[in-house]
């Protein structure tokens, strides 16, 4: 059909997409770079860090820079018109030192985002970005290195490794009482953690393995990195995909009927692989290993409707560079990703649509903390934070809303 006010929506729609002076869309003239061209640091620098040929074409070069600059990079039109809309530009509300920022969740009715720097509970008030520590939760045991959290109709789930002394495992919290009670700390016997976490509507919680915990709790891996289920009624504990290599981030479609994982290479051993890339992190004398010829992966779950357990398994995207961290998905079902250096948006159908550009993520200019570690929506205000090794960044009046669950 051919309708006149359709063409007027659009045109409006192109014209606000474009007014955006904080969205750049990716351009074609770099489908075809001159020659040669190269990215020497492959894993830890991203697209607008290629390396041109001196004599390249100026155009080239001012594509790159201005790319960099940008708070927002549309590689799909939807993402102006899905996501972006007339955002403002990021802004960094917070200086944090260099750590693994995570586990945040909005609470609503407190007006803040809980999160854990792995040394304190914190909390960070989104309306005078005023932070202070939680100071009066009590635990029946100690928490270290707690990278997990949720929340679900109320109920806050955490997660954590543990370190030298304690295991880690599953958690209940009640943020307004602060009472922290430990439900999991072993699969009979052997030791667990969790990296990311999120809860069902049938009183289940999905959680992540990782053998990135190795580096903290000095404490090999007892059994295989999983994707594991743990259903609360039985207390059953389901490892639901152990083929993973380094499970991190893990969120539910608005609609529950997929699982979207992020898989690292976090492995503890070295790569054999000459020409590989790798990141290092070394704690307590172990190492854990980022290796580029691993997976940087985000995978989809489907959900049987009578289990809610994973029936198959579909590769939804492969990240650029650096690894992949926490993960929330909108209530438009779109998939939000930390990645280096800002968070990827994907369509569940693969489509990389466009990338929340945050280059100065690292205070230090480390390659390894170049990166976001997790992220949270303020609700239904469009407003999203970004926790990232050295800042916390405020991404305001996006389109999308997060899932109400979390909230
Ligand atoms: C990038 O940002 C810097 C600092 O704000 C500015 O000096 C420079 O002109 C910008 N470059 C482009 C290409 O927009
Ligand atoms: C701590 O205690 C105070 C009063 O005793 C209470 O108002 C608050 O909700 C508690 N929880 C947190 C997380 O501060
Ligand atoms: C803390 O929470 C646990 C689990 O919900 C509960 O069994 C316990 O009684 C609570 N403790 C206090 C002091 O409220
Ligand atoms: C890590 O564990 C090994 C073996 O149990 C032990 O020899 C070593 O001292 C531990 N390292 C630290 C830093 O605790």
């Amino acid at each position: 059909m051919f309708s006149p006010s359709l063409i007027l929506c659009t045109c409006l729609l192109t014209a606000r997409a474009n007014s955006n002076p904080n969205l750049v869309a990716y351009p074609s003239i770099l489908n075809v770079l001159p020659e040669p061209f190269d990215r020497p640091t492959f894993l830890t620098n991203l697209f607008y860090q290629t390396t041109l040929p001196s004599n390249a074409p100026p155009k080239y070069v001012a594509a790159y820079a201005t790319l960099h600059n940008a708070s927002y990079i549309s590689f799909d039109p939807r993402f102006a018109t899905l996501v972006v809309g007339s955002a403002g530009p990021i802004e960094k509300v917070a200086l944090i030192g260099d750590g693994s920022q995570e586990m945040p969740i909005y609470l609503k009715d407190e007006g803040v985002i809980l999160w854990n720097d792995n040394k304190q509970f914190k909390t960070i008030n989104v309306k005078t970005y005023e932070e202070a520590p939680v100071k009066n939760y009590t635990a029946s045991l100690p928490i270290p290195n707690a990278p997990a959290g949720t929340i679900n109709k109320g109920q806050i789930y955490l997660g954590n490794f543990g370190d030298e002394t304690v295991h880690g495992g599953i958690w209940l919290f009640d943020y307004k009482t602060g009472n922290a009670t430990m439900i999991l700390n072993n699969q009979l016997g052997l030791s667990i953690g969790a990296d990311d976490i999120c809860a069902d509507d049938r009183g289940g919680i999905f959680f992540t393995d990782t053998p990135a915990r190795v580096v903290r709790t000095n404490r090999t891996m007892q059994s295989p990195p999983s994707l594991y289920y743990l259903r609360l009624s039985t207390m059953s504990l389901i490892a639901v995909d152990p083929t993973l290599v380094g499970p991190n981030g893990v969120a539910l479609s608005p609609d529950g009927k997929e699982l979207y994982v992020n898989d690292d290479a976090d492995i503890y051993n070295a790569p054999n692989n000459v020409e590989a890339q790798v990141l290092t992190s070394t704690k307590l004398g172990m190492t854990v290993y980022v290796n580029s010829a691993g997976p940087r992966t985000i995978y989809a779950y489907t959900l049987s409707p009578t289990t809610g357990l994973p029936t198959g398994r579909r590769t939804v995207a492969v990240a650029e560079a650096g690894f992949l961290d926490g993960m929330k998905v909108s209530s438009s079902g779109l998939i939000f990703t930390a990645v280096f250096d800002g968070v990827d948006v994907y369509h569940p159908d693969g489509t990389r649509l466009g990338r929340i550009n945050i280059p100065d993520a690292s205070p230090n200019g480390q390659a390894v903390e170049k990166h976001v570690v997790n992220l949270v929506f303020e609700g239904d205000t469009g407003n999203l934070w970004c926790f990232a090794d050295g800042g916390i960044y405020r991404v305001p009046g996006l389109l999308v809303k997060g899932d109400p669950r979390l909230s």
